[in-house]
């Protein structure tokens, strides 16, 4: 990966307009997309995983690319059970050095794994959404998390919540979403990351000189947040 990389580029300076509706909407209908096959698999696989570390407090690594950030957290916090999951293959199949016992990293579409999650009272005691893809055009905000039918069993979830973006509108909007479900108040703040990069596009971002933005928010556990119908046959 080189270190050049462009800004985002979006006629979006500020929240959409539509977010708050967005929300709404996500809060009061149930998602009903069927929950893929390969991600159900996936999710026992982890389950399993997860049962074998005994109490271990969870980490979720949401989209956690070639899981660079998992192994680093896994490191950090070597009493933590870590996941990272990630839909693409191919990204999770690069070489970046043995996983630590406490990690796993996991081919999964998080709009489902999420959903089984909370169905199985799955409670991470931090949660990573680590440069989600931003999807800049204004026409795409439902395709961004905060402006997603999923968005409700993310923060159900509960823990701390922690979204790292180099786009300031990401991090703003979600931060209006969180506190709009939730009651909790959220703020977008700069961001500058240490020595270690946390992930491979923060490492980008940073040694192109761009602003990075984040958010960390304490969310309880809560799954009424979730509208009814939402369980995991949907
Ligand atoms: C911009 S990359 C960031 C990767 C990593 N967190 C980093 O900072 O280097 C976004 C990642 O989210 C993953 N992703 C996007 N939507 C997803 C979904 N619905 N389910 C699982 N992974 C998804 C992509 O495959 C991609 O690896």
């Amino acid at each position: 990966m080189t270190a050049r990389s462009r800004s985002i580029v979006s006629r979006q300076t500020g929240p959409h307009e539509n977010l708050s509706s967005r929300v709404e909407r996500a809060l009061a209908h149930p998602l009903r997309k069927p929950l893929a096959e390969h991600t159900s698999e996936a999710f026992l696989g982890a389950r399993e995983w997860l049962m074998r570390r005994a109490g271990a407090p969870l980490i979720l690594d949401a989209g956690c690319g070639v899981g660079l950030s998992t192994r680093r957290l896994a490191e950090r916090f070597s009493e933590c059970a870590v996941i990272g999951m990630d839909r693409s293959a191919d990204r999770l199949s690069r070489d970046h050095g043995r996983l630590p016992d406490n990690a796993l990293l996991v081919r999964a579409d998080l709009v489902d794994f999420w959903r089984l999650a909370l169905a199985d009272d799955w409670r991470p005691a931090r949660h990573y959404l680590l440069y989600p893809n931003p999807y800049p055009k204004a026409a795409h905000l439902k395709m961004r998390w905060q402006g997603h039918p999923v968005l409700p069993v993310i923060l159900a979830l509960g823990g701390a919540l922690e979204l790292r973006s180099n786009w300031r509108v990401y991090v703003e909007e979600f931060a209006l979403a969180v506190t709009q479900a939730t009651g909790v108040p959220a703020s977008a703040e700069p961001f500058v990351p240490g020595e270690t990069c946390l992930t491979p596009f923060e490492q980008k971002y940073h040694a192109s000189g761009q602003s990075l933005w984040r958010l960390v928010v304490e969310l309880p556990h809560d799954p009424g947040l979730v509208p009814a119908g939402v369980g995991g046959e949907r």
